[in-house]
């Protein structure tokens, strides 16, 4: 029970690598509030799921990429306390192309999808963590941003802005009792990649030290130790959570 009583924000809480996050936190005892853009259905499950845990997922539909959405999804959160304690940024797509190809539709929407929710939701987050001087933010970055993936420079660019935002606000917030860190993902078995080829799947696979995929949950367990106490001495650092690719 870690995190009893704590407000927690999930952005794209409701599927895959959020999905786990908004679990591991409502089994910590939190008070989850996962955003989501699409699929009620899913967003009801995940509410239902957390039933039998100690703590509650609340979903709550909004585009975190816009400040209208980002407002409404961190005051849902903080509540009549006002207090925010830990902001997951999770959200994210990917359009992969290679770029003598790629529109400039792709370019921007994975931009400011991956990107822009940084600015809102960090920006109205830390307003919420400030009156306490305490809180914790964690940015779902990506190894694209190390390894460089054919096809990803739309998604690499992103990701390596958010390993950018991550040192620089946390030498912004770190003197008010604030962390800011990252976690950089490898290949993860989430809806996200169920679209990729087998021999691409493959070849990555082939390139961890562990010789498989990640699970969701591996990521939620990295985040939830990054939000905690126990990495009460760790900001502006990405935590690689790949199997072993990097
Ligand atoms: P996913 O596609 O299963 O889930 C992404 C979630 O974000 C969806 O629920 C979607 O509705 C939500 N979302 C997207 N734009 C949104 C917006 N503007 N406002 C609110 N919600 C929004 O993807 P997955 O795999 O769970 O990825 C989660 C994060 O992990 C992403 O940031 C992704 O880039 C990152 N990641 C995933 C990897 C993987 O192999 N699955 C590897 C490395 C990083």
């Amino acid at each position: 029970m870690e995190c009893a009583e704590q407000t927690v924000v999930v952005t794209g809480g409701t599927r895959g690598i959020g999905r786990a996050i908004s679990l591991r936190f409502a089994a910590a005892g939190a008070r989850v509030t996962a955003a989501y853009l699409a699929n009620e259905q899913a967003a009801e499950e995940l509410e239902a799921a957390a039933a039998s845990l100690p703590g509650t997922i609340t979903t709550i539909k909004a585009d975190v990429s816009t400040g209208a959405g980002a407002i409404a999804v961190i005051d849902a959160a903080a509540g009549p306390s006002g207090h925010l304690d830990v902001l997951i940024n999770n959200a994210g797509i990917i359009r992969d192309v290679y770029l003598p190809m790629m529109a400039e539709e792709d370019w921007e929407t994975v931009l400011r999808t991956n990107v822009s929710p940084l600015f809102h939701c960090c920006k109205w987050g830390v307003r919420k963590m400030l009156a306490k001087r305490r809180g914790a933010i964690v940015n779902v970055a990506s190894i694209s941003a190390y390894a460089g993936t054919p096809g990803q420079t739309n998604y690499a660019a992103s990701k390596g802005a958010a390993i950018s935002f991550t040192k620089a606000l946390s030498r912004e917030v770190g003197p008010m009792g604030i962390r800011v860190n990252a976690v950089a993902p490898g290949l993860i078995e989430t809806e996200m990649i169920a679209g990729m080829k087998q021999e691409i799947v493959q070849s990555i696979v082939k390139s961890t030290a562990l010789g498989r995929l990640g699970q969701a949950a591996e990521v939620a367990e990295a985040v939830l130790f990054l939000a905690s106490d126990r990495a009460s001495y760790i900001s502006g650092q990405c935590l690689i959570v790949d199997g072993g690719i990097i």
